[in-house]
């Protein structure tokens, strides 16, 4: 199985997205380590021991960054996550918070650094914590097995943004850390809004968990009822795009997506902040801030009737 460390701000989908990853038998989920994003740090945090708690994934947990490497943060996305980030499901205040006494970017060295080549990094919130990991140690870009994020939108079948016109959520929450991440000599593949947005978890699709999936079929209905609200209340839609779940499906089966090679910059100022961008024509340009970077995946499309099928069978 592949070892795995979960970066996450859950978070909705999140959830969904960890459920994946520990019902999963080609996933062995070493770690989760949290970060600000969709809630606080706090509800972060919590809501990651709280999931890792009721359903006994033997994770470790570990507190990461409370906000953004140099900007204000935008705030929590009460709006599509609720004022807890899960919704209408909220742990309890009480939820033991058994975490890593180290920070996250901390405990993401030490992990790496004592199983090189065997760790893969699955980042689906804001790019922070791996950001941080890389400035303070850079030696673990060699070490790491593969990094696969959840963010970016490259407008390749036609999805430019969710939270502004040309960003998605996670890149725009800190543009500066996913330059960085995308910059560094590690291979990435970046499953963005080209493939989440091209795979759909519909009403029935979810009553249907909720019927056959057991416990976590349960608690996936019960967390998403909050985030299809918003979606039926905002888009018109009856379901919900298939964003963090779709990035561990990348590790389990990368053969649901189609890929796209080059490297990837993101816009870190004005009025374009936090879009993402690749530069695919192998041409070199006089002017050219991508050149000189490796090449990484961007994922531009799904076949997301196997990928329905391979959530629901793994739930
Ligand atoms: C991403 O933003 C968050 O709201 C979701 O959890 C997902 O990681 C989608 O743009
Ligand atoms: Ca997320």
């Amino acid at each position: 199985a592949e070892t795995i460390i979960f970066d996450t701000d859950p978070g909705i989908d999140d959830a969904m997205a960890l459920l994946l990853a520990h019902a999963h038998p080609a996933i062995h989920l070493k770690a989760i380590t949290t970060v600000y994003g969709n809630g606080t740090i706090e509800d972060c945090t919590r809501n990651a021991c709280y999931l890792n708690q009721k359903f006994g994934m033997g994770a470790e947990v570990v507190r990461g960054a409370a906000g953004p490497l140099r900007r204000p943060p935008n705030g929590p996305t009460v709006v599509v996550h609720g004022e807890h980030a899960m919704g209408d499901v909220v742990a309890p205040a009480d939820t033991p918070i058994e975490i890593d006494e180290r920070p996250a970017y901390q405990y993401l060295c030490d992990a790496v650094n004592a199983q090189p080549g065997e760790i893969t990094l699955v980042a689906v919130g804001p790019l922070t914590n791996l950001a941080l990991a890389l400035q303070h140690d850079p030696s673990i870009a060699d070490k790491v097995k593969q990094v696969v994020v959840m963010g970016g939108a490259f407008g390749t079948r036609g999805h430019h943004g969710n939270v502004a016109p040309f960003a998605e959520a996670n890149i725009h929450d800190d543009p500066d850390a996913a330059d960085q991440v995308f910059t560094a000599r590690w291979s990435v593949t970046i499953v963005g809004l080209d493939a989440t947005h091209e795979a759909f978890f519909s009403g029935a699709y979810l009553d249907a968990l909720k019927a056959d999936g057991g416990e976590a079929g349960d608690f996936i209905h019960a967390v998403s009822r909050y985030y299809l609200a918003f979606y039926s209340d905002k888009l018109g839609l009856d379901g919900c795009h298939v964003h963090d779940p779709s990035a561990v499906a990348y590790v389990i089966d990368p053969t649901l997506f189609t890929t796209r090679p080059g490297p990837v910059r993101v816009v870190c100022d004005g009025p374009a902040i936090g879009m993402t961008l690749q530069k695919a024509d192998g041409k070199r340009y006089a002017d050219d801030e991508f050149s000189d970077f490796r090449d990484q995946d961007v994922c531009i499309n799904v076949d997301e009737a196997r990928l329905l099928t391979l959530y629901r069978d793994a739930i």
